[in-house]
């Protein structure tokens, strides 16, 4: 059986990472124009490296919830496919193994070149002018807001095959991300984790709960296990 889970910025929130569209959320207090752009990147690259350079020492200070433990676990019975807006590596630590981060990885700059260069940022920080050994400036590794989504297809292809679809800590506000759960096949149940967002989506036939990702991940994955065991499906 393949379980595959769409995660968002409320997956980590319990880890002390902040989301971006709840109240206090990062998109009030930066414009996305600012600091999300590749505009952004050629006016003022400095303010552009501060963001992502602040974001990533709260990244370093911060550690995998019950939720992203409980996705890791489950690995060990199930094949799981982790599909995540998150730019943040809690995921991987919490030791899960295979995750398609559509918006790219702050722990990494790659090349403005586009030559496949990526650098692992150990202490965190990125500073104005660094070039990588093919010449080419630096960027953070973020899919900026106006750029394409690379990992898409191969989300979309994940999506389709799905025999249980999680929804976590997403608003599904951002397209492409947010256009997925209608790539699930016929027949795959759908769940949907988020303490705010859940009316309107209980009223499409998802199976929603309104918890806090570190209580309604593990209710989640027991409802899919008890559902999938009652309809027969062999794990
Ligand atoms: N557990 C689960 N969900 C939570 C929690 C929590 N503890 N706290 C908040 N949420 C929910 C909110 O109710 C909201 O629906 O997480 C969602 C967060 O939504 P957004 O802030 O819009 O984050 P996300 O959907 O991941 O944003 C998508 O937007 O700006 C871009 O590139 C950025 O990847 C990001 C994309």
């Amino acid at each position: 059986m393949r379980i595959v889970v769409l995660s968002g910025a409320g997956i980590s929130a319990e880890s002390g990472i902040r989301t971006f569209r709840d109240a206090g959320g990062l998109w009030e207090g930066h414009r996305i124009e600012d600091v999300a752009t590749p505009e952004a990147w050629q006016r003022n690259p400095d303010m552009v490296l501060d963001f992502y350079n602040q974001r990533r020492l709260n990244l370093l200070q911060s550690h995998p919830n019950a939720a992203h433990l409980a996705l890791a676990e489950l690995e060990k019975t199930h094949e799981v496919h982790i599909i995540t807006q998150n730019v943040d590596d809690l995921h991987e630590r919490a030791g899960s193994t295979k995750i398609l981060h559509l918006h790219g990885e702050l722990m990494y700059a790659r090349s403005s070149g586009e030559t496949g260069f990526r650098l692992r940022l150990d202490d965190g920080l990125m500073h104005a002018g660094m070039r990588c050994p093919d010449g080419f400036p630096l960027r953070p590794d973020i899919v900026w807001f106006g750029e394409p989504v690379p990992m898409m297809d191969e989300a979309i292809y994940l999506t389709s095959k799905a025999d249980a679809l999680l929804i976590v800590g997403t608003s599904l506000e951002v397209y492409p991300a947010a256009g997925l759960l209608n790539f699930a096949p016929h027949g795959c149940g759908i769940w949907l984790v988020d303490p705010n967002r859940h009316q309107e989506k209980s009223a499409q036939g998802i199976r929603c709960i309104a918890e806090p990702a570190s209580s309604g991940v593990p209710k989640a994955i027991a409802e899919i296990k008890e559902f999938y065991g009652k309809a027969g499906t062999h794990s």
